[in-house]
């Protein structure tokens, strides 16, 4: 059976390490796909110059043209600006909703049945805008925000309990922003909740109040530090953690920016919840039960990423 077709649109930091780790887990061929003449290509050559010695059987080719991302299995999209320290997310809105509509265009000329992965930001804006500009089904284009932000909420919380991050499971929903709604009742070390862990006296409320708030400043930590560009390696590997359940349809349980419709009390909007991934794209949203002040959250965070769509259709009326 021929090898399943990688197509990574943007080169850049997080398009790198994306190829990388593809090539590393021989998910498949690899196409790297920029504006920026040289990048793809260059790229693709030096991991291609790595397989010899990690001992990889993939194939990695750089391309200025959508025309190489023909039939691609799995399309995942960074293509877009990144932020610099003093910037939202939201601030990189204008011009990344004019990237959605090149990339958008090209995937649904050249790869209609991908599997799409946006991590461009303001995620589940840009997710929503791609969607539309695509028109490929609601259920193969998914926005890569939940994964990343679980992930640096496992981190720091291992590192509080001094435990495994193996065995540290957590969920966050609701939009990619300063929003972002960490679950502690549904976070847990080893099973244990973690407001059960606080009664059993492994850590204090007020820790634990800091480790959410650290986990929803958690992207700005990052370009705070690297001040030329925001975080690559964890977006990454959360985003190689989703394709890999869609190309060996694992049916992983992960949350993702996915468009919600009739849960959560959603009438037809992306936004981050956990969901089924598999052979069918996005197979089900997972309707957990909130108590009331959860749910205050997530409303909040809804309206962030509802004000966030009302932009981009301001910015373009073809959107609907
Ligand atoms: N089509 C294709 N590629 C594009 C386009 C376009 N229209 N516009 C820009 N690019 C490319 C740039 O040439 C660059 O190589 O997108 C790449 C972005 O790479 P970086 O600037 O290194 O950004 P990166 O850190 O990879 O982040 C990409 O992901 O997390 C988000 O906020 C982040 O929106 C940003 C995106």
């Amino acid at each position: 059976m021929a090898r399943a077709k990688i197509a990574l649109i943007g080169a850049g930091q997080i398009g790198g390490t994306l190829a990388h780790l593809a090539a590393l887990k021989e998910l498949g061929d690899v196409v790297l796909f920029d504006i920026a003449e040289g990048i793809p290509q260059g790229k693709a050559l030096d991991i291609a110059e790595s397989a010899p010695v990690d001992g990889f059987d993939a194939d990695m080719s750089g391309a200025n043209d959508y025309s190489a991302i023909a039939g691609a299995d799995v399309c995942i999209v960074t293509a877009g600006v990144a932020r610099k320290p003093g910037m939202s997310r939201d601030d990189l809105l204008g011009i990344n909703l004019k990237v959605m509509k090149s990339v958008g265009e090209g995937i649904r000329d050249n790869a209609p049945d991908a599997f799409v992965i946006c991590i461009t930001n303001p995620l589940d804006a840009m997710v929503w805008a791609l969607q539309q500009f695509s028109g490929l089904p609601t259920e193969k284009v998914v926005g890569m925000a939940g994964v990343l932000d679980s992930a640096r909420f496992r981190h720091f919380l291992a590192d509080e309990f001094d435990v495994s991050v193996k065995d540290v499971t957590a969920f966050v929903l609701g939009g990619h922003g300063d929003t972002m709604v960490p679950l502690t009742r549904y976070s847990t070390v080893a099973g244990i909740p973690l407001p059960d862990l606080v009664d059993m006296g492994w850590t204090t409320q007020d820790k634990l109040d800091a480790i959410v708030q650290r986990t929803r400043d958690g992207g700005a930590e990052i370009v705070g530090l690297l001040k030329t560009g925001s975080a690559f390696y964890a977006p990454a590997a959360s985003a190689i953690q989703m394709a890999e359940a869609y190309l060996k349809d694992q049916k992983r349980v992960l949350p993702a920016a996915v468009y919600v419709d009739g849960a959560y009390g959603l009438d037809g909007m992306y936004v981050g919840v956990p969901t089924v991934i598999g052979a069918g794209g996005t197979e089900k949203v997972v309707n957990i039960s909130l108590n009331e002040d959860e749910q205050a959250m997530l409303d909040k965070s809804i309206d962030a990423v509802k004000g966030l769509v009302a932009a981009c259709k301001e910015i373009d009326g073809t959107l609907a």
